[in-house]
């Protein structure tokens, strides 16, 4: 697999979740377009969604182990929260871009802080389940150029 896709908790409840804030599409619908874009790319996704952080500390672990090239990340609620999930990033040194449906920026004050965004090529917030083509697209791009 070329790149990790990698969804934190609550993220398996789209389409029934807070739909004003993160849209109807469900995780489901999301994983499937950006599948199908990949392989269009020629390139493959291996999805993951963990509501805890030991699940998504180990399988940032495993990416480095197995050839992964980038990593897309929506840490969800362990944005705010995980020094844990921050320190997995920087140990395997993968290049990533971190994700979120909503536009973080726009919310309540605790949503503005990430461990993440400082380590990130990229963060994308407030374009929905697009949020997760463009971050397709650069991961494509840096693909090709390292
Ligand atoms: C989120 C934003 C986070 O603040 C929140 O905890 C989530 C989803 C988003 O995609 O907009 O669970 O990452």
């Amino acid at each position: 697999m070329n790149i990790l896709l990698l969804n934190g908790p609550n993220l398996n409840m789209l389409g029934i979740r807070e739909p004003d804030q993160y849209g109807t599409q469900t995780l489901g619908d999301i994983v499937s377009r950006i599948s199908t874009l990949a392989i269009d790319a020629g390139l493959s996704i291996d999805h993951h969604q963990d509501n805890s952080e030991v699940g998504m500390i180990d399988k940032v672990h495993a990416a480095s182990k197995n050839n992964t090239k980038y990593i897309i990340i929506n840490p969800a609620a362990f944005t705010h929260t995980s020094v844990a999930l921050r320190d997995a990033m920087l140990a395997t040194g993968i290049a990533f871009t971190e994700v979120h449906l909503s536009n973080v920026y726009k919310r309540e004050e605790f949503r503005k802080r990430s461990y993440f965004s400082d380590i990130a090529e990229g963060v994308i917030s407030g374009f929905g389940a697009q949020g997760y083509e463009f971050a397709l697209d650069a991961a494509i791009k840096y693909i090709k150029e390292h």
